[in-house]
């Protein structure tokens, strides 16, 4: 089963901790100066973009003004986070690499060519070696995994992968740890049975869903990944002793903007701003009129709707669900994000 995985990176200037003085303590926060991000397309600022064709518009109207190879009406979860931490928006790291790109992975991206973006190289950005473990190395993966799973499989299937979906996980964590990588900030996966598209395409059986009306056995599935991702994180604490390695229940942040949907000031949940899959499917981004009809129009509010597109959440979403995982609070173990930095203790 793919891995999938795409490189995002920002750079700043180079970092150096601040100790702040808080009365008779200290404390220290972070100055990562740089991030680096590996995720699925809830995190793509542009790797998709880069590397396949162009996200259309009306994606990123809502805050860059034009599409921004997100797959969103503006900013991602990611942008908020790095935002937080007073660090410019991540670009593309086949972007960043520019003509070098076709090096980066073990894809033939001639196929590609004809819909691929214009890569511009600005490799004076590519972040001193010495920057690379100070980075905060952040992750938002399993839900291709498992929706593919879904798709292609039965859900007890899609379970028993899980270990196998793990192993890769940690390998490639291990080896970013082998390359300096010290501070990882890791994202669950999501309530994937709450998206609108898994509800429309989910066959309806009864009993399979919540009150929320999201489908119970691919929310299960979901939440015996994340068990078996946190169970993985403690063992992966032990085996790379000078890492500072933090899960952050993602999960019970969106599940939790989905059941107060109401109170939050959002539509019906289920509901989505942009394309169409009832009746007939049509991308967000293009339009079909058939007998008269016109499908995938966008909605005129995408800051009342928690799903952008069926599959990715709004910026308004992202921003909710952000401000909720930024304090620690979802967090194992319950450190900010900007204290989430591994303290050399020679240095202390
Ligand atoms: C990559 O794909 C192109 C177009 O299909 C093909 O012409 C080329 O030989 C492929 N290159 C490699 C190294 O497989
Ligand atoms: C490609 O990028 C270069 C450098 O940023 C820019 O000057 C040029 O206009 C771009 N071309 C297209 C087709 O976007
Ligand atoms: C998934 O598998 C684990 C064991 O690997 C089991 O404990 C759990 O109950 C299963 N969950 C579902 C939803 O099938
Ligand atoms: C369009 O309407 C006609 C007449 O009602 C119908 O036969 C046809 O199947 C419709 N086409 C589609 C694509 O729904
Ligand atoms: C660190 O983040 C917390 C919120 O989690 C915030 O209250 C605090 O001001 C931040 N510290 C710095 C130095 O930015």
């Amino acid at each position: 089963m793919a891995f999938c995985l795409l490189v995002f990176l920002i750079l700043t200037s180079i970092g150096r901790e601040n100790v702040v003085a808080h009365g008779s303590f200290t404390s220290l926060t972070c100055n990562f100066p740089a991030i680096f991000n590996f995720g699925d397309s809830n995190s793509d600022t542009g790797g998709g973009s880069a590397a396949f064709c162009a996200v259309p518009p009306p994606n990123g109207e809502t805050f860059f003004g034009k599409p921004s190879g997100r797959f969103c009406d503006g900013r991602l979860i990611i942008d908020f986070i790095v935002e937080h931490l007073g660090l410019p928006y991540l670009s593309a790291y086949l972007d960043a690499v520019g003509a070098d790109f076709r090096n980066a992975y073990d894809v033939n991206f001639s196929t590609f060519v004809s819909c691929s973006e214009n890569i511009s190289a600005f490799k004076d950005n590519l972040p001193k070696p010495e920057d690379f473990s100070k980075a905060l190395y952040t992750f938002d993966i399993g839900q291709n995994d498992l929706t593919y799973g879904f798709q292609h499989t039965t859900e007890d299937q899609v379970n028993a992968s899980i270990p196998d979906m793990l192993d890769h996980f940690s390998t490639a964590l291990q080896l970013l740890y082998k390359e300096g990588a010290r501070a990882f900030w890791i994202h669950n996966t999501g309530p994937i049975g709450c998206l609108p598209y898994s509800v429309i395409y989910y066959p309806s059986k009864s009993g399979n869903v919540d009150q929320n009306g999201c489908v119970n056995p691919q929310n299960e599935v979901a939440q015996a990944f994340n068990h078996q991702l946190k169970e993985r994180l403690t063992w992966l604490t032990t085996q790379l002793p000078h890492s500072v390695l933090t899960y952050v229940d993602l999960y019970s942040a969106k599940y939790a903007l989905i059941s107060d949907a109401k109170r939050q000031g959002f539509v019906n949940p289920l509901k989505f701003c942009c394309g169409s899959y009832y009746g007939h499917h049509v991308d967000c981004g293009k339009r079909v009129t058939i007998n008269g009809t016109v499908y995938g129009n966008p909605c005129t509010n995408p800051s009342a709707h928690i799903s952008w597109d069926g599959i990715h959440y709004s910026q308004a979403a992202n921003k909710w669900i952000a401000n909720n995982i930024i304090s620690g609070s979802l967090s194992n173990p319950p450190v900010a994000i900007n204290q989430s930095c591994y303290i050399n203790e020679n240095l202390v």
